[in-house]
């Protein structure tokens, strides 16, 4: 099978290349990534031999970049997108052009040149929030997003479901819930919270700190893709989640104590606005279609997690200076 994964050199892009050529040596993957801040080549420098792997930098909203690569694939996974819901608070304006055109700029391609599945790859925050006792998100609840990020990544959902609809471009959806694990950006919370401990600085807490996440390890999310895309059906959506309910203090808490930390290294900011308080997945269907589980615990995956970035200070260190950035500008043209 030859995959067009877009959005490759990000965290989950990125892990989803490694768990599929190491799954199925059989397939092909080209990665069309534009390098943004969130795009590090680092994260598959090791790839570069390998005959199965390409690399193409370019902008999915970019028709001519796209439509060739599109043409020639059997199977689009679709990652890239604008994915920090701070920056999209600051600074819509990028999550309407990638996260909405680029989504758009895909589909024509899959229209015009046909694929055989178009995986759309979404977020459980499309559903908004919920209170401390409501039932967590299934596959049939609202839409409700709240942050312009949420807004951006439910727009594009909307458009697959149309093109499904009104044009038969074979779709499948999965809106997946928080995500940590290895090649995380530091700038989402968990890693932040790993890197700045490491190096003796406070960890940012907003608000209370009570805020609940769903969180699944990176590697059981790309698991849970792949099922999808040998077994999904075409046109479903499925939600996929790791049964977690920590609060973002208790996961700070669990961090600094790893480390041999206390809670003093915890610092409570101002609150970002708008937040959601509580996600919550019910990933049923997948387990009853799919036969698809978390396999890796939030103990075991948060302490590999914290072992990964002791292991490799070099790669979150140049994130953190941003030295990852100039170097590779001038190492990799834009398509
Ligand atoms: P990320 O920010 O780490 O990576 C995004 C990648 O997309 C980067 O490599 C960036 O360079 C690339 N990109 C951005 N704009 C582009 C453009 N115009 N053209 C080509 N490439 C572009 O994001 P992530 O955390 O890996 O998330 C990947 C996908 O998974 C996103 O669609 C996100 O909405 C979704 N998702 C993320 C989480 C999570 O917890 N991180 C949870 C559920 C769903
Ligand atoms: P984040 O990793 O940005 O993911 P999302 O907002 O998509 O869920 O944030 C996860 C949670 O952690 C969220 O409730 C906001 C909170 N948070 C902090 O408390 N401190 C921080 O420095 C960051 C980045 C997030």
């Amino acid at each position: 099978m030859k995959l067009l994964v877009t959005g490759g050199s990000g965290f989950i892009g990125s892990n989803f290349i490694h768990y599929m050529l190491e799954a199925h040596p059989e397939h092909t993957v080209v990665n069309l990534d534009l390098l943004t801040y969130a795009g590090n080549p680092q994260n598959h420098a090791h790839l570069e031999n390998n005959p199965n792997y390409r690399f193409v930098r370019g902008d999915i909203a970019d028709a001519e970049v796209v439509n060739p690569l599109v043409k020639a694939t059997d199977v689009v996974v679709h990652f890239a997108a604008e994915s920090h819901v701070d920056r999209s608070i600051l600074d819509p304006e990028n999550f309407i052009r990638t996260n909405i055109v680029g989504t758009y700029t895909l589909l024509e391609a899959a229209r015009t040149y046909g694929v055989k599945r178009f995986h759309h790859i979404s977020t459980d925050e499309v559903f908004g929030a919920l209170e401390p006792d409501d039932p967590p998100f299934n596959e049939e609840t609202r839409y409700d997003p709240k942050s312009p990020y949420s807004a951006s990544k439910a727009s594009a959902d909307h458009l697959v479901r149309a093109y499904a609809h009104t044009y038969g471009v074979p779709v499948t959806l999965s809106n997946c819930s928080n995500n940590y694990g290895p090649y995380h950006f530091p700038e989402k919370f968990i890693p932040l919270t790993i890197t700045n401990l490491l190096e003796s600085k406070k960890a940012p807490i907003y608000g209370d700190g009570q805020q609940v996440r769903d969180w699944l390890h990176v590697r059981d999310h790309c698991m849970a893709i792949d099922e999808i895309l040998q077994r999904g059906r075409l046109g479903h959506t499925y939600c996929i989640g790791g049964g977690n309910q920590p609060t973002n203090y208790d996961i700070a808490v669990r961090i600094a104590r790893t480390l041999g930390k206390d809670e003093s290294w915890l610092e409570p900011v101002k609150d970002r606005p708008g937040h959601d308080r509580r996600y919550a997945i019910d990933f049923t269907k997948m387990n009853k279609d799919l036969q698809w589980q978390p396999t890796i615990s939030l103990d075991m995956g948060l302490a590999s997690t914290i072992q990964w970035y002791q292991q490799h200070t070099d790669w979150w260190q140049k994130v953190k200076s941003g030295a990852y950035q100039q170097y590779y500008a001038l190492q990799y043209k834009q398509a």
